[in-house]
C-alpha cells in the first residue's frame, strides 16, 4: 500500500519526486523519503506527510542539487512503527546503496538474523531493510558485478512480495526496479523516464507507460529501459497509452474509494494470510502473539471489545473461537464495557479490535481491562496507532489504508485474523493436524471465491435499481451469518440513509415480523449449513406476508430460487468461512443503492473514519 516514485532524465529530480509522492498520498502514509544521485547519494526521510518532507527539503535544497536521478517513497507501515528510522529509502551501512520497497518480505526475520550474525547493523524495524543489506553483501563478495546482477542475486533469497527500486553511485546513471506481487509502472518521456507504483505520479509528464509483470526486473537509464525476468530472460513489453484522469487513477478506475476497497478484498485477503498460513506444516504463524500464545490458550474467558463494524467482526470471532478452540468468549460494545464496571481479572484475555487503532471507546475499554489485570491483545489495521502501542501483543490486519468511511476490506481482514487466531488457539488442543490442514486449505481458497463473487457486481447493481427507493430493509441470518446480517444493515444505513435492521432470522417472529408487508425488502443470508431448512421456513413466513425477498444462497440451490424474488449465488464453503463470502454481496448492494441515490458514498454525513471522541 506504500507508494513508489523514481525519476531519471535531465531535469532536477527532487521536485519531480516530491510532486510524485504528493500524488501518491491518497494511498495513505505515515512517513516519506527520497534518495538522489549526484556523485554522492544524499537522502532524507522522516515521519509525517510529504508536505513535511517538502518543507525539510526546501530548508536545505543544496545537498540534493544537480541530481537528475532519484527515488522516493511514501510508507504505510506494515512492520515497525511509523518513524524517521523506519521510513524509506533504506541505506546500506556505507550509505552508497539506496533502496525503496513495497510489499512484505516473508522470510525477513531469518534473513535479518543471518545478516546480523555476519556483522550487519540494522537501523530500522522494517522487513524492507534486509533487502539493502542483502544487495550489499552480494556486492562485497564480487565488486566487479553491476547493480543489476547484485539485485537479481539478492532477490533469489527473498520470499514474499515486492515492488522495489535501487540506486547506487557505485554503478551510476541507472535505476534497477523489480516486481513480484506489488505493481510498478515505467513512464516514457523524451529522454527521461518515470517509475511509480501506479500511474498517478506519471500522468502529468507522459501518457506512455509500460507495466511490469510479476517476476520482471528493469534497468532504466536516460537512454531507455530493458526489461528481463528475474531469471535474466529478456522480455518484450508493450507500451500502453493512459487515458485516465488523475482522480480515476487514485481510485484505481473506480467511481468511489469504497468500491475500490470492496474490489481490493481478494488481494487484501492474500496479504493478511501471507507468510502466516502454512498449509503443508499445518500451522499458523502469528509473530505478534507468539510469546503470548500459551497464556491465550489458558484463558478462562476471552472478552472481545470493539465498536461498529469491528464489533461485528468480533461477534464472528466469538463463534470461531468457541467453535474451534472451545474457549468461552463474550463480545461487548467497547462503550458499554468501559462504563459498566465489568467483572474482569488476570485469568481473562481482552481482545480489542479496531481498524483505525484510535477509537476512543475501544481505547478506554482496553485501559479498563488493563487496570483490572487482564491480558490485553489488539487486532488493528493502522500500524503504530495508539491501540497497538498500548496492548501487550497483537495481530495487524495488513488491509492497507482504508479511505472510504464505511469499512469493507478492513472487516474481511479482521475476520481472517480471527479465523487464524481461532485455529492457532486450537492447535494441539481441540483439532487434529489433518483438520488443521483442511481448515487452512479452505481459508486459502477464500480470495478466489471472493474474486468470483465480485463478478456478480452487475447483477447486484440491477437489484439495487429495483430497491433504491425502499424506506426500510430487514437483514436476516442465522449462526455465522447473523453478524453478517448486522453488518449488511449497518453498511446500508450508514451510506444510503435508508433505515435497516439486522436480526437473527429466528428472532423475526418475536417482533420484526409485524413490519413485513409488500414495501419491506428482506435480505436473507440462506447459504447451505445446518440451519438451512430453518431459514427456508423463515423465507416462507416472509413470502406469505408479501415481503420482497432477496436471498444470498449457495451455488446450485434451486430451492431458494423458488421462494425469492432475487437470488445472489455464491460459492459453497463451510459455515465458518461463510461470513467472508456472504458479506461481499451485501457491501456491493449497499454501495450501489447509495450511489444510485446520489449519496456521498465515501464520506457519509455525520460520520468520521476515526471516532476519537466518546
Ligand atoms: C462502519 C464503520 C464503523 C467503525 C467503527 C469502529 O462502516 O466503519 O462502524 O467500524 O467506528 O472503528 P475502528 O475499527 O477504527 O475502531
Amino acid at each position: 500500500m506504500c507508494g513508489i516514485v523514481g525519476y531519471i532524465g535531465m531535469r532536477e529530480a527532487a521536485p519531480i519526486l516530491l510532486a510524485g509522492l504528493q500524488r501518491l498520498e491518497y494511498r495513505g502514509y505515515d512517513s516519506a523519503g527520497i534518495a538522489l544521485q549526484n556523485g554522492g547519494l544524499p537522502f532524507m526521510k522522516q515521519k509525517g506527510s510529504v508536505g513535511a518532507l517538502q518543507a525539510a527539503y526546501e530548508e536545505s535544497p543544496a545537498k540534493m542539487a544537480g541530481a537528475t536521478l532519484g527515488i522516493g517513497h511514501t510508507r504505510w507501515a506494515t512492520h515497525g512503527d511509523p518513524s524517521d528510522r523506519n521510513a524509506h529509502p533504506h541505506m546500506n551501512t556505507d550509505e552508497d546503496i539506496a533502496l525503496i520497497h513495497n510489499g512484505i518480505v516473508e522470510n525477513y526475520s531469518l534473513l535479518r538474523k543471518e545478516l546480523i550474525s555476519e556483522g550487519y547493523v540494522f537501523r530500522s524495524d522494517t522487513d524492507s531493510e534486509v533487502l539493502v543489506h542483502l544487495v550489499d553483501r552480494i556486492w562485497k563478495t564480487d565488486p566487479s558485478l553491476g547493480l543489476e546482477s547484485v539485485v537479481r542475486a539478492a532477490l533469489r533469497h527473498v520470499e514474499g512480495a515486492y515492488g522495489l527500486c535501487v540506486i547506487s553511485p557505485r554503478d551510476p546513471d541507472k535505476i534497477i526496479v523489480a516486481r513480484k506481487g506489488s505493481p510498478l509502472v515505467i513512464g516514457i518521456g523524451e529522454g527521461e523516464y518515470f517509475i511509480a507504483s501506479d500511474a498517478a505520479p506519471i500522468v502529468e509528464h507522459t501518457n506512455k507507460v509500460v507495466y511490469l509483470s510479476d517476476g520482471e526486473m528493469a534497468v532504466v537509464t536516460r537512454e531507455g529501459y530493458q526489461v528481463k525476468t528475474i531469471e535474466n530472460i529478456e522480455t518484450e513489453k508493450v507500451v500502453t497509452e493512459l487515458d485516465f484522469s488523475l482522480e480515476k487513477i487514485e481510485k484505481g478506475g473506480f467511481e468511489h474509494f469504497m468500491l475500490k476497497e470492496i474490489f481490493e478484498q481478494p488481494e487484501v485477503m492474500r496479504d493478511v494470510m501471507r507468510g502466516r498460513v502454512r498449509i503443508e506444516e499445518g500451522r499458523i504463524v502469528l509473530g505478534g502473539i507468539e510469546d503470548y500464545l500459551d497464556r491465550l490458550k489458558q484463558a478462562k474467558r476471552i472478552v472481545i471489545c470493539a465498536c461498529g463494524t469491528s464489533w461485528h467482526a468480533g461477534l464472528i470471532g466469538e463463534y470461531l473461537i468457541e467453535d474451534f478452540a472451545r474457549i468461552p468468549v463474550e463480545v461487548d460494545y467497547a462503550s458499554e464495557f468501559r462504563y459498566r464496571n465489568p467483572i474482569i481479572g488476570p485469568d481473562d484475555v481482552v481482545i480489542v479490535i479496531s481498524q483505525s487503532g484510535e477509537t476512543a471507546d475501544t481505547l478506554a475499554a482496553l485501559r479498563a481491562a488493563k487496570e483490572r489485570g487482564a491480558m490485553v491483545m489488539g487486532i488493528c489495521n493502522v500500524v503504530g496507532s495508539t491501540i497497538p502501542r498500548e496492548t501487550m501483543c497483537g495481530i495487524y490486519t495488513h488491509a492497507g489504508p482504508e479511505v472510504g468511511v464505511a469499512s469493507t476490506k478492513a472487516f474481511t481482514a479482521q475476520v481472517i485474523v480471527l479465523y487464524m487466531l481461532a485455529l492457532a488457539l486450537s492447535k494441539g488442543r481441540t483439532i487434529s493436524h489433518d483438520e488443521m490442514r483442511l481448515n487452512l486449505k479452505e481459508l486459502s481458497q477464500v480470495p478466489g471465491h471472493a474474486a468470483k463473487i465480485l463478478e456478480l457486481d452487475a447483477q447486484i447493481q440491477t437489484i439495487a435499481e429495483s430497491f433504491k427507493d425502499a424506506r426500510n430493509f430487514l437483514y436476516l441470518g442465522r449462526g455465522y451469518n447473523f453478524p453478517v446480517a448486522l453488518e449488511g444493515a449497518l453498511k446500508l444505513k450508514e451510506i444510503s440513509y435508508i433505515h435497516a435492521e439486522g436480526y437473527p432470522a429466528a428472532e423475526m417472529k418475536h417482533g420484526p415480523i409485524a413490519l413485513i408487508d409488500e414495501d419491506m425488502p428482506v435480505i436473507f443470508i440462506a447459504t447451505r449449513d445446518s440451519s438451512y431448512n430453518k431459514i427456508l421456513s423463515n423465507i416462507e413466513e416472509v413470502r406469505s406476508r408479501k415481503g420482497r425477498v432477496i436471498a444470498i444462497a449457495s451455488e446450485g440451490d434451486t430451492e431458494v430460487a423458488r421462494l425469492a424474488e432475487h437470488v445472489i449465488y455464491i460459492p459453497q464453503a463451510s459455515a465458518q468461512i461463510m461470513p467472508l463470502l456472504t458479506v461481499i454481496p451485501l457491501q456491493l448492494l449497499s454501495y450501489h443503492i447509495a450511489a444510485l441515490r446520489g449519496c456521498n458514498v465515501d464520506r457519509p454525513r455525520n460520520l468520521a473514519k476515526s471516532v476519537t471522541v466518546e
